[in-house]
Protein backbone atom coordinates (compact mmCIF):
# COMPACT_ATOMS: atom_id res chain seq x y z
CA UNK A 1 0.00 0.00 0.00
CA UNK A 2 2.85 2.71 1.28
CA UNK A 3 6.09 2.65 -1.71
CA UNK A 4 9.21 2.20 0.42
CA UNK A 5 10.20 5.77 0.46
CA UNK A 6 7.08 6.97 2.30
CA UNK A 7 7.54 3.74 4.89
CA UNK A 8 11.55 5.01 5.11
CA UNK A 9 10.51 8.60 5.88
CA UNK A 10 7.88 7.40 8.13
CA UNK A 11 10.53 4.83 10.37
CA UNK A 12 13.39 7.16 10.07
CA UNK A 13 11.96 10.84 9.77
CA UNK A 14 14.06 13.54 8.54
CA UNK A 15 13.85 16.99 10.62
CA UNK A 16 12.13 16.31 13.48
CA UNK A 17 12.36 18.52 16.14
CA UNK A 18 11.89 22.26 16.65
CA UNK A 19 13.70 25.76 16.23
CA UNK A 20 14.43 28.04 19.16
CA UNK A 21 14.21 31.85 17.89
CA UNK A 22 13.01 30.20 14.39
CA UNK A 23 12.30 33.15 11.57
CA UNK A 24 9.12 31.57 11.04
CA UNK A 25 6.52 28.84 12.52
CA UNK A 26 3.20 27.83 11.21
CA UNK A 27 0.79 25.47 12.77
CA UNK A 28 -1.92 24.10 10.51
CA UNK A 29 -5.13 21.61 11.02
CA UNK A 30 -6.70 18.95 9.14
CA UNK A 31 -10.46 19.82 9.94
CA UNK A 32 -11.27 16.02 8.61
CA UNK A 33 -8.97 14.19 11.10
CA UNK A 34 -8.20 16.62 13.62
CA UNK A 35 -4.53 16.43 13.14
CA UNK A 36 -1.83 18.92 14.03
CA UNK A 37 1.43 19.68 11.85
CA UNK A 38 4.31 22.70 12.84
CA UNK A 39 6.88 23.54 10.81
CA UNK A 40 9.50 25.85 12.24
CA UNK A 41 11.86 27.93 9.63
CA UNK A 42 15.39 29.66 9.77
CA UNK A 43 15.66 31.98 6.96
CA UNK A 44 19.20 33.49 7.05
CA UNK A 45 19.45 37.40 5.29
CA UNK A 46 19.47 35.98 1.93
CA UNK A 47 16.07 34.94 2.05
CA UNK A 48 17.56 30.87 2.21
CA UNK A 49 15.72 28.42 4.07
CA UNK A 50 18.82 27.39 6.18
CA UNK A 51 17.36 25.26 8.32
CA UNK A 52 13.75 23.70 8.99
CA UNK A 53 12.16 21.37 11.46
CA UNK A 54 8.54 19.60 12.37
CA UNK A 55 6.55 18.42 15.06
CA UNK A 56 3.22 16.67 14.37
CA UNK A 57 -0.05 14.81 15.76
CA UNK A 58 -0.33 13.01 12.33
CA UNK A 59 -0.58 9.91 10.83
CA UNK A 60 1.99 7.88 9.00
CA UNK A 61 1.34 9.59 5.91
CA UNK A 62 1.64 12.94 7.64
CA UNK A 63 5.12 12.60 8.81
CA UNK A 64 6.44 10.82 5.74
CA UNK A 65 5.33 13.53 3.87
CA UNK A 66 6.65 16.30 6.39
CA UNK A 67 10.24 14.75 6.56
CA UNK A 68 10.37 14.83 2.48
CA UNK A 69 8.72 18.18 2.37
CA UNK A 70 11.56 19.91 4.86
CA UNK A 71 14.31 17.48 2.82
CA UNK A 72 13.00 19.72 -0.30
CA UNK A 73 12.61 23.08 0.85
CA UNK A 74 16.20 23.01 2.97
CA UNK A 75 18.91 25.26 1.12
CA UNK A 76 15.88 26.75 -1.12
CA UNK A 77 15.26 30.30 -1.22
CA UNK A 78 11.77 31.30 -0.04
CA UNK A 79 10.16 32.04 -3.45
CA UNK A 80 11.42 28.55 -4.20
CA UNK A 81 10.04 26.85 -1.72
CA UNK A 82 6.80 28.09 -2.66
CA UNK A 83 7.00 25.54 -5.62
CA UNK A 84 7.15 22.37 -3.04
CA UNK A 85 3.41 21.60 -3.31
CA UNK A 86 2.48 18.24 -1.88
CA UNK A 87 2.05 17.30 -5.21
CA UNK A 88 5.72 17.19 -5.96
CA UNK A 89 6.37 16.06 -2.17
CA UNK A 90 3.89 12.95 -2.97
CA UNK A 91 5.97 12.66 -6.27
CA UNK A 92 9.27 12.56 -4.61
CA UNK A 93 7.59 9.24 -1.62
CA UNK A 94 6.51 7.98 -5.46
CA UNK A 95 2.91 8.31 -4.49
CA UNK A 96 0.36 8.07 -1.78
CA UNK A 97 -3.24 6.05 -1.73
CA UNK A 98 -6.25 8.37 -2.55
CA UNK A 99 -7.31 8.53 1.09
CA UNK A 100 -3.94 9.74 2.08
CA UNK A 101 -3.59 12.96 -0.14
CA UNK A 102 -5.25 15.01 2.32
CA UNK A 103 -2.39 13.83 5.24
CA UNK A 104 0.23 15.39 2.61
CA UNK A 105 -1.93 19.06 2.33
CA UNK A 106 -0.41 19.51 6.10
CA UNK A 107 3.11 19.92 5.42
CA UNK A 108 2.47 22.32 2.28
CA UNK A 109 0.02 24.08 4.33
CA UNK A 110 2.54 24.24 7.13
CA UNK A 111 5.22 25.79 5.24
CA UNK A 112 3.62 28.00 3.76
CA UNK A 113 1.86 29.47 7.44
CA UNK A 114 5.89 29.83 8.37
CA UNK A 115 6.45 31.81 5.31
CA UNK A 116 3.62 33.77 5.96
CA UNK A 117 4.78 34.34 9.54
CA UNK A 118 8.58 35.14 8.29
CA UNK A 119 6.90 37.79 5.91
CA UNK A 120 5.13 39.32 8.86
CA UNK A 121 8.05 39.46 10.91
CA UNK A 122 9.94 41.05 8.72
CA UNK A 123 7.55 42.95 6.89
CA UNK A 124 8.19 41.52 3.43
CA UNK A 125 5.68 40.34 0.93
CA UNK A 126 6.75 37.20 -0.97
CA UNK A 127 4.75 36.66 -4.27
CA UNK A 128 2.56 34.24 -4.86
CA UNK A 129 2.07 33.37 -0.78
CA UNK A 130 -1.28 33.64 0.22
CA UNK A 131 -2.64 33.84 3.71
CA UNK A 132 -2.59 30.63 4.98
CA UNK A 133 -5.87 28.86 5.84
CA UNK A 134 -5.86 27.35 9.51
CA UNK A 135 -8.03 24.54 8.08
CA UNK A 136 -8.17 22.08 5.05
CA UNK A 137 -11.77 22.15 3.54
CA UNK A 138 -13.07 19.27 1.95
CA UNK A 139 -13.28 20.81 -1.71
CA UNK A 140 -9.60 20.66 -1.61
CA UNK A 141 -9.38 17.00 -0.53
CA UNK A 142 -11.35 15.91 -3.24
CA UNK A 143 -8.83 17.23 -6.03
CA UNK A 144 -7.79 14.89 -7.96
CA UNK A 145 -4.15 13.52 -7.89
FE1 LIG B 1 -4.73 12.97 9.73
FE2 LIG B 1 -3.27 11.67 7.99
S1 LIG B 1 -5.07 10.97 8.93
S2 LIG B 1 -2.97 13.66 8.73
Amino acid sequence: MYSEKVMDHFQNPRNVGEINGASGVGTVGNAKCGDIMRIYLDIDENQVIRDVKFKTFGCGAAVATSSMATEMVKGKSVKEALSVTNKAVMEALDGLPPVKVHCSLLAEEAIHAALWDYAEKNQLKIEGLEKPKSDISESEEEEDY
